[in-house]
């Protein structure tokens, strides 16, 4: 397995993978894997991609002022070994002083799917995102990028910057991974202690009951949560495509969740 910090010496190698004719699929973390990142990399194993680059960088430029991001979990060696065990061929753990040079002045706007949820209550935070990953995708040339469904949003604003911004490839959205109580596996959960995560495990069963249709309205899942001790922070459903607010919990809508736990935002979804 490759392991690259410079971004120009990652572009090189992936130029010359792709010359040889080889499909590369790129896998986009903050680090800190989980089962749901190894599920990523297992979904572009299967694909058959033949180079996996995962790249492990948290990323400044999507946090807001007074959130996570100096204590964001980092384990370095810990990813590598993981990365290795799952099947990437090449790991990316770049610096922010590499991925952002002194004066870094272009960023990439999404200004429709950003709007709303995580973008209403993260200002900037989807300028971040898109501008780190449209970055990654210039480095890598991926023939196709895998992003999981917990982040439902960022995953359709990606593919929206994907189709607007004309980039030659295809996103994979891999299944939500869950803990065995049913919490939507996260970096974040190692935040909670054991009754916070015994606590957080309302919101999957909130939305599992949204989906079989026993919760009805988006009024009741909020008070389910709430019940339980946590604050929500929303409960919208929206369309699936264009994130557009649905009246009505309808087939097709998907139904979102971020709710806090204490001091920890925990995101999670269901497609109805
Ligand atoms: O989902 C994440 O972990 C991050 O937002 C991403 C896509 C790696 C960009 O920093």
């Amino acid at each position: 397995m490759k392991t690259f910090s410079d971004p120009v010496k990652l572009q090189r190698w992936c130029s010359a993978r792709k010359l040889a004719g080889k499909r590369i699929a790129l896998v986009p973390t903050m680090g800190y894997l989980h089962e749901g990142h190894l599920s990523l990399i297992e979904c572009a194993r299967r694909r058959g991609a033949d180079e996996i680059v995962v790249s492990v960088f948290v990323n400044p430029v999507q946090f807001c002022p007074g959130e996570d991001y100096e204590k964001y979990p980092r384990d370095e060696k810990a990813d590598l070994a993981k990365c290795r065990a799952a099947g990437a061929t090449a790991v990316f753990f770049p610096t922010p002083t590499n991925m952002y040079l002194d004066r870094h002045s272009v960023y990439v706007v999404e200004e429709d799917l950003s709007k709303g949820l995580c973008g209403a209550r993260r200002p900037g935070h989807f300028r971040g995102v898109c501008t780190v990953v449209a970055k990654l995708f210039n480095l890598t040339h991926p023939d196709f990028a895998v992003f999981g469904q917990k982040d439902y949003q960022q995953a359709q604003v990606i593919k929206r910057m994907v189709r607007d911004l004309n980039f030659d490839l295809k996103i994979v959205v891999a299944p939500i991974v869950r803990e065995k109580t049913g919490l939507a596996r996260s970096s974040r959960n190692t935040y909670l202690d054991p009754a916070d995560r015994e606590r957080a495990t309302v919101i999957s069963r909130t939305l599992a009951a949204v989906k079989d249709g026993s919760i009805k309205t988006l009024a009741k899942a909020a008070k389910a949560i709430e019940k339980a001790g946590l604050k929500v922070d929303y409960v919208e459903c929206v369309d699936a495509e264009t994130l557009e607010p649905q009246r009505r919990i309808e087939k097709g809508c998907c139904v979102l969740v971020a709710a806090y736990c204490g001091k920890t935002r925990l995101i999670d979804n269901c497609i109805v």
